[in-house]
C-alpha cells in the first residue's frame, strides 16, 4: 500500500496482469515488458519511489486498486467510462484496437464480426476483446453465449486457439502482433475499437495522478519513451 515514506517520497507497489506481450509478460521468471519499464521511468521522474510490482490476474487489479492492496497498475488498461467510475487514470500512454486471431492457414477467414457466426471464440476475462465478444457478439445473437470461452490471461487463449478447442480470440492489435510473430495464427480483421491504456490510479489521488501526466511528458521529452517503444514494439 502507499506509505508516507522519510522526506518527501512515498513509496508505491504497482500491479500488473503478465501475459500480454510486450506490455507485461514473464522472462526466465522475471517480470518484463513495455509497461514495466515505462513506469518504473515514469515513477523514477516523480517524487514517488517504486517498492515492487504485484502480479494479478487482470480482472482482479481494479478491485486490488480499490481495496489499497496496489497503487498503481500498470496493464495495457483501457480508459473507459465503466472503469472511471471505480478509478481514476493517467493520461493516456499507448493506442489499440482489438484483433480478431484465427489459425493460419485454416480455412476459417472471417472479415467481420458478422463471419464469427457460431464460431467459438476466447478472451482474457475482464477485458475490453471481453466487451466486444459480449456486448457485439453475443448481444447481437451472432454466437450463443456458450460458445464464449473465458481465459485468466491471454497465453492460455492463445493455446486453445492452437489446440483448436476455440476458433478465434479478440485480443489488443499490438498484443497479437507479439503472439502471431512466432506461431502459427495470425490476425484476420481489426475491429477498430480506439482504445487508449493508461495507469490505473485509486479513485481521487490527484495528486499520484499529477505526478504520472508530469513523469509521462518527462520521459516523452527526453527520448525515453521513444526508446521503450523501439525496445519492445520494434518501431
Ligand atoms: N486493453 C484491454 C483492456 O483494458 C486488455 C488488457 C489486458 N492486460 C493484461 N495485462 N492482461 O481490457
Amino acid at each position: 500500500g502507499c506509505q508516507s515514506g522519510s522526506g518527501d517520497s512515498q513509496t508505491l507497489t504497482a500491479g500488473t496482469a503478465p501475459g500480454f506481450p510486450p506490455f507485461e509478460m514473464k522472462q526466465d521468471g522475471e517480470l518484463v515488458g513495455f509497461d514495466v519499464e515505462l513506469l518504473e521511468a515514469v515513477i523514477a521522474a516523480t517524487e514517488y519511489e517504486l517498492s515492487g510490482w504485484d502480479e494479478l490476474e487482470f480482472k482482479s487489479l481494479i478491485p486490488a486498486l480499490n481495496n489499497g492492496n496496489v497503487d498503481v497498475v500498470a496493464a495495457g488498461m483501457t480508459i473507459n467510462d465503466e472503469r472511471d467510475e471505480a478509478i481514476d487514470f493517467s493520461d493516456p500512454y499507448y493506442s489499440s484496437n482489438q484483433a480478431i486471431v484465427v489459425r493460419e492457414n485454416g480455412s476459417f477467414s472471417p472479415s467481420s464480426l458478422d463471419d464469427l457466426s457460431g464460431a467459438a471464440v476466447g478472451a482474457q476475462k475482464g477485458t475490453t476483446g471481453e466487451s466486444v465478444i459480449k456486448d457485439q457478439l453475443i448481444e447481437a445473437g451472432t454466437i450463443p453465449e456458450s460458445q464464449y470461452n473465458a481465459y485468466g490471461n491471454y497465453v492460455l487463449a492463445v493455446e486453445d486457439l492452437l489446440n483448436e478447442n476455440v476458433d478465434v480470440i479478440i485480443i489488443d492489435v499490438p498484443v497479437a502482433n507479439s503472439f502471431v510473430a512466432d506461431r502459427p495464427i495470425e490476425s484476420a480483421f481489426v475491429h477498430e475499437t480506439g482504445e487508449q491504456f493508461g495507469f490505473g490510479i485509486q479513485s481521487g489521488n490527484d495528486e499520484l495522478a499529477g505526478a504520472l501526466n508530469t513523469g509521462l511528458t518527462t520521459v516523452e521529452d527526453d527520448g525515453t519513451y521513444r526508446d521503450l517503444t523501439e525496445k519492445w514494439f520494434g518501431q
